[in-house]
């Protein structure tokens, strides 16, 4: 794969895909800025370097049309806190006359963030003509969206084509992600104990059962838990389940059998009121792993010579649904082994805990980091390397 340092950057205009699918609050603010400081070694080398950059991101998962809490203006002043000394624009649309004329307007050592990728519906789709839109902002792609790289989108995929391989590369996230993931994928230390939770259940399935082999245990929390209990027939009440993915979460669970460990209490919630116990029943909802689970599975972690993490053990936004995730990661953060995480809202968990330094990786990667270490490869990163 090539990256930065093959590419010849003399006066040019970069295309850069990045991601910047970072937790907001319902006005926008931006909670964790993990994601847009991943990206910087990548921008400070353009910028050095005196290209002009015009970035393209994807934010929440608007449906092919704009959606005004997910336009990226508050991440370009997130973005601009943190390169002052570069000029950031923000272009209130994707493709069209006013992002060619903002982008060919651009100086060398300055930034053009497009807005929301996914407000096109070409985006979803791998639009062969919406890549081409994209490509004509830019002569060089760099693609550091390590986070987005398992999706075969058009500003991560189609795009590819629309430049030479000298002119396409990886940014220095991709790279170093790859780099500590690879480590993991061909030769972790048994045994590996796999913890898997969050909300993303349908994007995350085949992943697991990808993992099932390779892992000694999994041990699975969040919202996740409710449709692996729902398909064992356990009362779950209220809860978050994915109805139409009862059977694939049922052959998981055929697959692994006794490695798999589901919570057997929760903390639960009804309007106001929260209760801690094994039966959710009626309208109570679960909502983070009971204090019993969290400490079986902090043992486990313990014991284990490598661990791989991806979604937080419960809805993190609210403290009292806080605890299963910190233990969680406190655990981890204690290990004597391998500990590698990924996820943005996992990442946002790690940072408000404060132990990201004792940490093997923490990658920025949700699904991309799930289905990189079940398969070793990612679709944007091979078409990115096509000759
Ligand atoms: P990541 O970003 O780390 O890959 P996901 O995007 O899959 O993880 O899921 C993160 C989300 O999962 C969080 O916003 C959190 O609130 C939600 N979540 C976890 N457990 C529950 C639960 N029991 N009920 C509702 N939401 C949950
Ligand atoms: C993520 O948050 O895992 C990435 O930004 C990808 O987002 P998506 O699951 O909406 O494609
Ligand atoms: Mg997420």
């Amino acid at each position: 794969m090539k990256t930065l340092t093959d590419l010849d950057l003399t006066d040019s205009r970069v295309l850069v895909r990045v991601d910047f699918n970072v937790p907001q609050n319902d006005d926008g603010k931006v909670l964790d800025d993990t994601r847009i400081r991943a990206a910087l070694p990548t921008l400070r080398h353009l910028l050095d370097k005196n290209a002009a950059c015009v970035l393209m991101s994807h934010l929440g998962r608007p449906k092919g049309e704009p959606v005004a809490h997910l336009s990226l203006a508050p991440v370009a002043e997130k973005l601009a806190e943190l390169l002052p000394d570069n000029r950031i624009r923000h272009c209130e649309e994707v493709v069209g006359a006013r992002a060619e004329e903002m982008a060919r307007s651009l100086s060398g050592g300055e930034i053009l963030l497009l807005e929301n990728l996914r407000f096109h519906p070409g985006e979803k789709s791998n639009d062969d003509g919406f890549a081409r839109d994209l490509a004509e902002l830019g002569d060089i792609y760099v693609n550091d969206a390590f986070a987005a790289c398992h999706r075969k989108h058009a500003s991560v995929h189609a795009i590819t084509k629309h430049f030479p391989a000298e002119k396409r590369a990886a940014g220095q996230l991709v790279e170093r992600e790859i780099e500590a993931l690879d480590k993991v994928v061909a030769n972790p230390q048994q045994p590996l104990l796999a913890v898997f939770g969050g909300a993303k259940v349908p994007d995350k399935l085949e992943a697991i059962e990808a993992l099932i082999d390779q892992a000694g245990q999994i041990l699975i929390g969040g919202a996740m838990a409710y449709t692996f209990l729902r398909a064992q027939g356990v009362s779950t009440g209220a809860s978050k389940v994915e109805e139409d993915r009862l059977d694939a979460a049922r052959e998981i669970l055929g697959k692994a059998g006794d490695k798999l460990l589901l919570p057997t209490d929760h903390v639960m919630s009804m309007e106001d009121e929260v209760r801690t116990g094994e039966e959710i029943t009626g309208d109570w909802m679960g909502m983070d792993i009971g204090p019993d689970t969290a400490d079986r599975y902090s043992e486990a972690i313990r014991k284990a010579a490598t661990v791989v993490w991806n979604g937080p053990m419960g809805k993190i936004e609210e403290e009292r649904f806080f605890s299963g995730t910190r233990q969680i990661a406190e655990a981890m953060a204690e290990s004597s082994g391998v500990t590698v995480v990924g996820g943005g809202e996992t990442g946002q968990a790690v940072h408000k805990i404060g132990v990201e330094d004792k940490l093997t990786h923490l990658s920025t990667g949700g699904g991309a980091f799930l289905d990189y270490l079940a398969h070793g490869s990612l679709p944007a990163l091979d078409a990115l390397k096509e000759d």
